[in-house]
């Protein structure tokens, strides 16, 4: 069941619990870049997700692990600049907040400093919540991350849907509460069952927001390049595709390049 859309001229973090309390499902997508982060902005999205997946996405590396904290600032600072309604957050990347809860301190800082997003994401429940309490107390928003994250592959080493077993959702329903208690405004659950996620969202106030996740948390997130289509060799089963972009921008490629071999562009109107 939709709910009527309340309108939002800016979304901050608490408009994102308004809208969990009145049954407003919430829009999330990535963005790594200002062309698209314009599009999406004045598409309606709600939250706009710098993630470290702009390290397959936009670098073609194999994980999310190689995205440096220089280059998540570049991708974030240029979607900065295009947006003017949509709340940012940004994935703080492996390696800048694992160590010490001084070094993740220094980096969200650096990521609201010099990129001026809204927010950051980390991976991760207890482990971590040292980190988040340091980067919550200096007043940056956090969004959690639980279920598959990626940044940890090497200990998984699956991408296959997480907490199946007992154990591991049990594990997963405390580390929810706990990032819910310490004041994470939100809370991103990936690839986990869907029944365990409803639950999940049911039992703390803050939003959950699914990928592979099922239709009974708080909202959803996709990477928008595999939502349009434009990558094709990632076809897990919760991606819905909305367009075929690799296929629609080879065929617009070939024409140009048909077009440039047979001089038919530039015509005589296209020149000066
Ligand atoms: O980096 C990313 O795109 C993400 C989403 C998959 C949630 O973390």
């Amino acid at each position: 069941m939709s709910v009527a859309k309340k309108e939002y001229k800016r979304v901050t973090v608490k408009s994102l619990i308004d809208m969990k309390r009145n049954g407003e499902k919430i829009s999330m997508l990535t963005a790594y870049d200002y062309t698209m982060a314009k599009i999406l902005d004045n598409s309606g999205v709600d939250v706009l997700l710098v993630g470290d997946s702009a390290s397959n996405v936009m670098a073609g590396h194999e994980t999310t692990v190689p995205i440096t904290l220089d280059q998540m600032i570049y991708h974030a600072s240029s979607v900065v600049r295009a947006i003017k309604r949509c709340l940012v957050v940004v994935d703080l990347p492996f390696g800048s907040y694992q160590s010490d809860p001084k070094e993740a301190l220094r980096s969200a800082i650096r990521i609201m400093k010099e990129s001026g997003a809204h927010s950051v994401k980390m991976e991760g429940g207890k482990e971590v919540k040292e980190s988040i309490k340091r980067i919550l107390n200096a007043g940056i928003p956090v969004m959690g991350h639980l279920g598959l994250t990626p940044q940890s592959i090497y200990k998984f080493g699956t991408y296959t849907v997480r907490a199946k077993e007992e154990e591991e959702a049990l594990k997963l329903k405390k580390d929810a509460l706990l990032l819910e208690k310490i004041g994470c405004f939100a809370l991103v659950l990936e690839k986990v069952p869907a029944k365990l996620a409803q639950e999940v969202a049911e039992s703390i106030s803050i939003p959950v927001i699914g990928i592979g996740a099922g239709s009974g948390v708080d909202g959803q997130v996709l990477v928008t390049h595999d939502m349009l289509g434009m990558t094709h060799e990632f076809n897990p089963r919760f991606l819905r595709r909305y367009l075929n972009m690799y296929d629609e921008m080879t065929s617009a490629f070939k024409s140009y390049i048909d077009d440039v071999k047979s001089v038919d562009f530039p015509n005589e109107s296209e020149q000066y």
